[in-house]
């Protein structure tokens, strides 16, 4: 028997040829559509022949009729099929194919050797955090790092070479008054002990010596100018921001499980905006206005010249200074020429909507003018983080809330939860698992949640051992591995599974079917960039879990009806593991 991974993918190419074989009119041309079904109505659903037999003013179910006898020998043995309503096709898997895809998924190299399709071979760079330097990561950081580190395994799962590029915010104007700052009352010891919040207090510092039309902003602007003139000691001094910034990030990436492959930040683009300015002028896409180089885009309701307030894409601003949009086009374009870029994926607030949204109509055109390949080009957005009064999340006196701060709370809390629960462990072990669960439930939260919608931040929902939170998924992998451990057997003891006789109980089959279903949940999760749906899918499969060892005795005496339960818990555990780890969570065994 054939198992393919993602079954509902095999569906497809049969249900085609099926058309073909059955003499259809114009056959080529149908599409089965298939969907997961209703569990009511079996695995999965084919709704295409709806459509196609109406435009042809054919009988949908006739068709559908002639579609299933003709069905190829493999589906009928792997699915009871059967026609319903106005002619959907629907498709059950049988409990031996069930049980032979249980088999074959039955370690994270299968389920990863299985899931490698989608993006198989392409190369995806990954811009996520992307923080600003010289200053500390705050709440609204948070989103960035956690849903575009999910977003990179899940590429890479699915068969994609990601490349995780940390586009820094390391140039513009702020340096002027930071170095300006920084050469008067920078604190050595200060520096020593915690230099971001010094460089942090150093920069308001010299914000507010150079008040607008001050010799002193002159002074300012002059210390700029040395940093973009290569200034020896002005550039020793922003590498210093630089490097301090990234070491003060790096403690949090390694909290959240990030690494990136790169950190080529805004500056790393200062000398690649010349090409943009002259191809881009060259092929006529930028246009000069008043000294400045600008894009318009006529087409587009908001981006056109032909609005009362234009508001055009600036490619180089008047002075002469590259900027946002400048650096961004040119990270485009080495993303492709260098990495080879077959996708780009941006992750940041909805509020950069707009210029992502021109950035790409820009990079369109211009790539098409230039003969260049143009990779698929995403613009993640997400909402953003609100209390649960729906306002921004602040401190109590109203401050922003650290980053550094928040995972410190969330370990602290989950720290409590845990010593009330099995207060018996010591205390280092609690405190490992108060790290993976405080954290864990901080990405969850975020995760579980549609990205486009604000992240409301509740401490009692993210830490509940109830609804579809870390908390109750990491609880569920442990009381998994406590039943292999209770019985002292290994997780996943493929001798052991061989004994297995056929699912029979309803529990059971309604337990496998869930796990079927992992590869559906993963495609949703990985092509839309949407990583709640795994979430979903996680949650739901826990609660047929718990379905299934409320009614099924697990270590039952009979040894083949024992070897096919352990071999659902097994999978449960191996998929529950895998699906959490895809989403950047660290897993443990006991809680
Ligand atoms: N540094 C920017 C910010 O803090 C985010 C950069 C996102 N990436 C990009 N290529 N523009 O808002």
């Amino acid at each position: 028997m054939h198992v393919s991974f993602n079954l509902a993918a095999d569906l497809d190419p049969a249900l085609k040829s099926a058309a073909l074989a059955a003499g259809l009119p114009d056959a080529a041309a149908f599409t089965p559509e298939i969907r997961t079904a209703d569990p009511k109505h079996g695995d999965f659903q084919a709704n295409g022949t709806l459509g196609f037999a109406k435009a042809r003013k054919l009988n949908p179910r006739a068709v559908a009729e002639q579609i299933v006898t003709a069905l190829p020998a493999s589906i009928r043995e792997s699915y009871d099929v059967s026609i319903a309503g106005p002619g959907f096709i629907n498709f059950t898997l049988k409990p031996a194919m069930l049980l032979a895809w249980l088999r074959a998924y039955s370690t994270p190299a299968a389920l990863t050797a299985g899931a490698a399709s989608a993006h198989a071979g392409q190369t995806w760079v990954v811009d996520y955090s992307s923080p600003n330097t010289a200053k500390q990561m705050h709440v609204g950081h948070l989103r960035s790092a956690v849903i575009g580190e999910a977003i990179c395994r899940l590429l890479t799962f699915t068969g994609a070479k990601v490349i995780r590029d940390n586009h820094l915010g390391d140039w513009g104007t702020q340096f002027g008054k930071l170095i300006y700052g920084f050469k008067r009352w920078a604190d050595p010891v200060a520096l020593a002990t915690d230099p971001i919040e010094e460089l942090e207090r150093i920069y308001k510092l010299g914000h507010a010596a150079t008040p607008d039309d001050s010799p002193e902003l002159d002074e300012a602007r002059r210390e700029l100018v040395a940093l973009q003139n290569g200034d020896p000691e002005s550039v020793a001094l922003w590498k210093k921001f630089s490097d301090v910034s990234l070491a003060a990030f790096q403690q949090i990436y390694d909290r959240l499980g990030i690494r990136f492959d790169y950190n080529l930040g805004e500056s790393f683009y200062n000398d690649k905006v010349g090409r943009v300015y002259s191809e881009l002028l060259g092929t006529k896409i930028a246009e000069d206005s008043a000294g400045a180089l600008v894009v318009f885009h006529d087409e587009h309701p908001r981006f056109s010249r032909n609005t009362e307030r234009p508001n055009p894409f600036m490619v180089r601003k008047a002075d002469g200074a590259s900027g946002y949009a400048s650096t961004d086009l040119a990270t485009a374009l080495y993303r492709t020429e260098h990495f080879g870029a077959h996708g780009i994926v941006v992750v940041t607030d909805f509020r950069q909507g707009d210029h992502f949204e021109q950035l790409f109509l820009t990079v369109k055109k211009w790539f098409a003018a230039k003969h260049y390949r143009l990779p698929e080009l995403h613009h993640v957005t997400f909402g953003a983080v609100t209390g649960e009064d729906g306002k921004a999340l602040k401190t109590r006196d109203g401050g922003t809330i650290k980053l550094k701060a928040l995972l410190d709370e969330a370990e602290e809390r989950a720290f409590a939860i845990v010593t009330e629960k099995n207060p018996d462990l010591p205390e280092s072990e609690r405190r490992d698992i108060a790290r993976a669960v405080g954290i864990g439930a901080v990405q969850y939260a975020d995760l579980s949640q549609n990205r486009s919608s604000n992240y409301v931040f509740s401490w009692d929902k993210m830490l509940a051992l109830d609804g579809n939170t870390a908390t109750y998924l990491l609880y569920a992998v442990t009381r998994l591995h406590s039943i292999f451990r209770k019985l002292n057997l290994p997780a996943g003891d493929t001798a052991q599974e061989s004994a297995a006789s056929p699912l029979e109980t309803s529990a059971e089959l309604t337990l496998a079917r869930k796990l079927a279903k992992f590869p559906d949940a993963i495609r949703l999760a990985a092509d839309s960039l949407r990583p709640h749906f795994l979430c979903l899918y996680l949650y739901e499969l826990a609660g047929e879990f718990s379905a299934f060892y409320t009614s099924d005795k697990v270590a039952v005496d009979e040894a083949p009806v024992r070897a096919r339960r352990l071999l659902l818990c097994s999978r449960t555990l191996l998929t529950l593991e895998t699906g959490l780890h895809l989403l950047g969570l660290r897993t443990i065994t006991r809680m």
